[in-house]
């Protein structure tokens, strides 16, 4: 019997069939076992035996979600790939949305086609739950400047990449970013370059653009000037985060201080807030202003985890007046260590450096909160009113 990949493929209204039979019919590793056109009996035509699905489009129209979302549906143990000669603003995101497992944009070798199906099985494989793998994506947020956003962001990445979960890091912070110094990378590749390269974000681009840690995670590295900021477009940061939540086990981001349009965004699509906090009365008092603005945002409280830093510190005030000030008391407190600026300038992280060290170990406690995670559920969010609008600063 053939090992090839036995492929279903479905065509939407303006997807051009022979690009798609020149695609998948060059290379021995793929088999396609049928075309349906949108007009047949295509949802009968699934009940074949097959190994992958292939929705085939040009660009977006309704059809292809509706084909995508029903074939993941039908069959949530069958991968679904989206094959299209164009990528429009949005596109990529709402193809995930609906449960596809990739998308290939065209022209590709049927070589690059098998390769890129292989991948997607290969992966199913190592995924116990049936239906779409779709990782969490934590932000870490924190109001005020220098409370150890970037030090629990890289701390958080690296304690989950211990567990062998497959991490990728995002450092949002687009004018100032620090992760490639934190983790002692050189930007190669940053986030910039990857928006020059323009949508679609499919995996190889996005692989291509993350630079790995020496501990297993993947960064992407914010642009190296701040000049350079500008050219992060939000639309393209969604597609960006939807297409690497289908390729890696956590997406974790690392934010600058306060409310920008781009932090914004990326609260709207997470799934889990990481609050940070600092033991002193104004870090406290924003980080208070920070949870009321998640509140007023209809962000749900139980995906929100408060980070208290530098929580030893001896300034007067008690672990315990932090839930009076607050309102809550802190889920992690990770102390104040020398080891801290050395592991940072060292570019290893100390959960991994000092293994033994009380910080480390609370940056692992950090990490059980999201390695015990259940299949995430995206907060439901509301539009903030406009009261909230100005109290988290004007929309660039
Ligand atoms: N618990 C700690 N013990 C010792 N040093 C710390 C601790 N937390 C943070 N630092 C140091 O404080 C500085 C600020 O931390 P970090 O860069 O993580 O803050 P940030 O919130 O990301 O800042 P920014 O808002 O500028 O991005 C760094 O030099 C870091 O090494
Ligand atoms: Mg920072």
């Amino acid at each position: 019997m053939s090992d090839a990949i036995r492929i279903l493929v479905v065509l939407a209204e303006h997807a051009d069939r022979s690009r798609i039979e020149s695609a998948l019919e060059g290379d021995s590793a793929l088999e396609p076992i049928g075309y349906a056109d949108r007009l047949d009996d295509w949802q009968t035509f699934l009940e074949q035996p097959g190994d992958v699905v292939v929705v085939a489009s040009y660009g977006h129209d309704e059809g292809v979600t509706a084909m995508v979302g029903y074939a993941v549906k039908h069959r949530p143990d069958r991968p679904v790939l989206v094959m299209s000669e164009a990528s429009p603003n949005g596109f990529l995101r709402q193809v995930f949305e609906a449960g596809a497992d990739d998308v290939i944009t065209l022209p590709q070798s049927a070589e690059d086609v098998a390769f890129t199906l292989q991948k997607v099985l290969a992966r199913r494989k190592g995924v116990s739950v049936p239906g779409k793998a779709s990782a969490p994506l934590i932000a870490v947020l924190g109001p005020k400047g220098g409370t150890g956003k970037t030090l629990i962001a890289t701390n958080l990445a690296v304690a989950l990449a211990q567990r062998d979960a497959n991490v990728v890091l995002v450092d949002l912070d687009l004018q100032f970013g620090d992760i490639g110094l934190a983790l002692g990378l050189s930007p190669e590749r940053t986030m910039y370059d990857l928006m020059k390269a323009g949508a679609p974000f499919d995996h190889e681009k996005l692989e291509r653009h993350l630079i790995r840690h020496s501990s297993g995670v993947k960064v992407l590295i914010a642009p190296t000037r701040p000049d350079q900021a500008s050219a992060v477009s939000i639309d393209f940061l969604r597609d960006i985060y939807a297409s690497l939540r289908t390729m890696c086990d956590a997406v974790i981001v690392d934010t600058p201080p306060g409310f920008t349009p781009e932090v914004i965004a990326t609260i709207d699509v997470s799934t889990e807030i990481c609050m940070v906090g600092m033991l002193d009365s104004l870090s406290l008092k924003n980080t208070k202003l920070g949870l009321e603005t998640l509140d007023l945002m209809g962000y749900d409280t139980d995906h929100v985890s408060l980070v208290l830093n530098r929580a030893d510190s001896r300034v007067g005030i008690t672990p315990d007046d932090v839930s009076t000030i607050v309102g809550r008391g802190p889920d992690v407190s990770v102390p104040s260590d020398r080891e801290i600026p050395r592991s940072v300038n060292e570019g290893t992280p100390i959960v991994a450096a000092r293994q033994s060290s009380a910080a480390a170990k609370a940056f692992r406690t950090l990490a059980d909160r999201y390695a015990k995670a259940p299949v995430p559920r995206p907060a439901p969010l509301q539009k903030p009113p406009s009261g909230v609008r100005s109290l988290i600063g004007r929309r660039r």
